[in-house]
């Protein structure tokens, strides 16, 4: 298996690149604020609960984002060579369940790929996506800051956790998107055999 985590700021361009590590490396693409968005479109009651910290750009509990991975995991392992985790995780209690619901499967994270985009791209970047997309969490400026503050205070130690194992690699994210996969595809081919 390959066992892949994308990791930065909002608007750090972890879904887009999470997306074309996909396709190429045969992995699921597992977003928890893509399946969190779902299941607010389907107000389904995780959905219901989850809109209420979203919408003010706070994380959901980590008992919910867990449950979310550990059923994608139990249910998809068999099916792709691995996954690509973005998003999560975002807290450290949420790295070491991640290793346990792994190690469950005989199987291991693989490596770390954070990326790093100045702060006043990642303002432009959402601020674009806010002009002609659908996200509520883009919709006011306070919001994007809040979710900004909250990687840097509650997210950003999660890298901590991935250098103690030796699995964290930095991605330099400015750039054009295929320049930032080249970079990607780099780091990843040494475990990818
Ligand atoms: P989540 O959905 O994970 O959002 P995020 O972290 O805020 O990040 P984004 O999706 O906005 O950005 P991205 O890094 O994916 O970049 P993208 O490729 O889209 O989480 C949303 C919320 O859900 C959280 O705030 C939280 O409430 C909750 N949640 C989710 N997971 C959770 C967890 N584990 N625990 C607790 N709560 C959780 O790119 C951004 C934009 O830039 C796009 O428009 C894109 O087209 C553009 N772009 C991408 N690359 C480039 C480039 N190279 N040059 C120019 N533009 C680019
Ligand atoms: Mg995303």
């Amino acid at each position: 298996m390959l066992n892949i985590v994308i990791f930065g700021a909002p608007g750090s361009g972890k879904g887009t690149q999470a997306q074309l590590m996909a396709e190429k490396y045969n992995l699921m693409h597992l977003s928890t604020g893509d399946i969190l968005r779902s299941s607010i479109e389907r107000q389904t009651p995780k959905g219901i609960e989850a809109k209420k910290y979203i919408d003010k750009g706070e994380l959901v509990p980590d008992e919910v984002v867990n449950a979310i991975v550990a059923r994608r995991i139990n249910e998809n392992h068999d099916k792709f060579n691995g996954f690509v985790f973005d998003g999560f995780p975002r807290t450290t209690a949420q790295a070491e369940e991640l290793d346990k619901m792994l190690s469950e499967k005989d199987a291991t994270l693989n490596l770390m790929l954070a990326m790093e985009v100045k702060h006043e791209e990642l303002m432009s970047r959402l601020n674009n996506r806010a002009k002609t997309g659908n996200r509520t969490d883009d919709q006011n400026l306070s919001i994007i800051e809040n979710r900004i503050t909250i990687y840097h205070e509650i997210t950003k130690p999660v890298i901590d956790f991935y250098k103690a194992q030796n699995k964290f690699n930095a991605i330099n994210g400015m750039g054009t998107i295929e320049e930032i996969f080249e970079r990607i595809d780099l780091a990843v081919k040494p475990h990818n055999l």
